[in-house]
């Protein structure tokens, strides 16, 4: 069903979105000039980190609890009356199908209560498109661009070209890289979520007091050649266990040692990361000469003049772009290439319902369409959404 507005009007639409696919209920209103209206978020690591990871179960009673909490405060928060929205906004999916249920259930009945339309959104597109949600007053980062998506769930590089129109190129053929910072936390009884813990006990630490494989970097089938853009990080996930269980429980307790197996970690992570990035930048670059100069478009780039104006992005999402040594490092590799690093302010990178809104009014705006009667998909690749045949990526 496309809700098409007029592009003069498209500024002034508003949208109320739903988040429910992991442990944030969330809920927000967003206008179509960037503006969030409110951003309301019931963050579930309280309920849990005695488990030190997600436990579906609990996280969609958490749901159940919270969501018309949630909802009605950033109504409320917004100041926006029912009869103003445009249409209401849910993740549908990929995700865990009990909280999936319960958001995208919860906005379906709104829109029938309320006579609105409801746009059931991919959560991956709404990461990829979240760098453009940028105040009325601040620049839209300009497609195409690279995404470097790190969270709990996810680890993937996607070209986004357009609203829509995605290419997938690596993904994790594991775990995802907040997870192996949550398991490897857990290894040096630090608490959940493991990021944040590894990142501050890291401080103290010598990032070289402990060689770690570097993921991917040995035969079988070239994992390192430069077309390769997939993650893995089950490996050091077993090197961080092998090495604690050598180390012996009561070694592993001393601060100093747990500070430089947080540092070694987080390094041989970074180190990682940037090595991808600066393999994608490479190829980015590439095409993205060659597309402009066969558009007739000048970029400064082509006669070594380019200002800064002129490069275009690589951008981090989800929970580990918090991470300063991983930004710093995916920073340094971006520049060798000649692109510029962008992170969304933290409350966009990690889960939110702003995203999730800014999706919907990013398709309404290109006038995209929404299967009808979409039902939710706790697994729905981003080339299974309906558009253009060229999307390429997968959840
Ligand atoms: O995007 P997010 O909030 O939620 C989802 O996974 O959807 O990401 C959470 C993940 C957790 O695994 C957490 O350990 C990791 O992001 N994280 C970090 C940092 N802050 C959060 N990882 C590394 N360094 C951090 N400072
Ligand atoms: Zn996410």
């Amino acid at each position: 069903m496309p809700i098409t507005p007029a592009p003069a009007a498209a500024k002034s639409e508003l949208v109320l979105a739903i988040e429910t696919s992991c442990d944030e209920t969330a809920a927000a209103v967003v206008r179509g000039d960037g503006t969030i209206l409110s951003n309301v978020i019931f963050s579930q690591i309280a309920i849990h980190q005695p488990w030190s990871g997600v436990v579906p179960d609990l996280a969609a009673r958490a749901h159940l609890d919270q969501i018309d909490l949630v909802v009605a405060q950033a109504m409320r928060e917004s100041g926006v009356e029912p009869s103003a929205l445009t249409a209401i906004a849910a993740t549908v999916g990929p995700g865990l199908v009990g909280g999936l249920l319960i958001g995208s259930q919860f906005g379906k009945t709104l829109a029938y209560a309320w006579n609105k339309p409801f746009c059931p959104i991919n959560h991956l597109e709404a990461h990829a498109l979240s760098p453009r949600l940028t105040p009325p007053n601040q620049p839209r980062i300009p497609f195409p661009y690279l995404l470097l998506l790190t969270s709990g769930g996810h680890c993937q590089l996607l070209l986004v070209r357009g609203v829509g129109d995605y290419e997938r190129w690596g993904t994790t053929l594991d775990d995802a890289v907040g997870e192996a910072f949550d398991k490897s936390a857990r290894l040096l009884g630090l608490p959940y979520p493991g990021g944040p813990a590894i990142e501050a006990a890291a401080v103290g630490g010598n990032p070289n007091a402990y060689r770690l494989p570097q993921p991917l970097s040995r035969p079988p089938n070239q994992p390192n050649s430069p077309e390769n853009f997939d993650f893995s990080f089950s490996g050091l996930k077993t090197a961080m266990r092998r090495l604690t269980q050598e180390l012996g429980a009561e070694v592993v307790q001393q601060p100093q040692v747990v500070a430089d197996l947080a540092a070694s970690f987080q390094a041989t992570v970074a180190q990682f990361l940037a090595r991808r990035a600066q393999q994608a930048a490479a190829r980015f670059m590439k095409h993205y000469q060659t597309e402009r100069q066969a558009a007739g478009q000048q970029t400064g780039l082509e006669e070594g003049r380019a200002t800064p104006d002129d490069q275009p992005y690589l951008v981090m999402a989800g929970g580990v772009a918090a991470n300063q040594t991983i930004r710093q490092a995916v920073t340094a590799a971006a520049a060798k290439h000649g692109m510029r690093f962008h992170a969304p302010p933290m409350v966009l990178c990690t889960d939110n319902a702003a995203m999730v809104g800014w999706a919907a009014l990013e398709r309404l705006i290109v006038g995209k369409s929404w299967p009808a009667n979409q039902v939710v998909r706790p697994r729905w690749p981003l080339s299974e959404l309906g558009d253009s045949g060229r999307t390429a990526a997968t959840a």
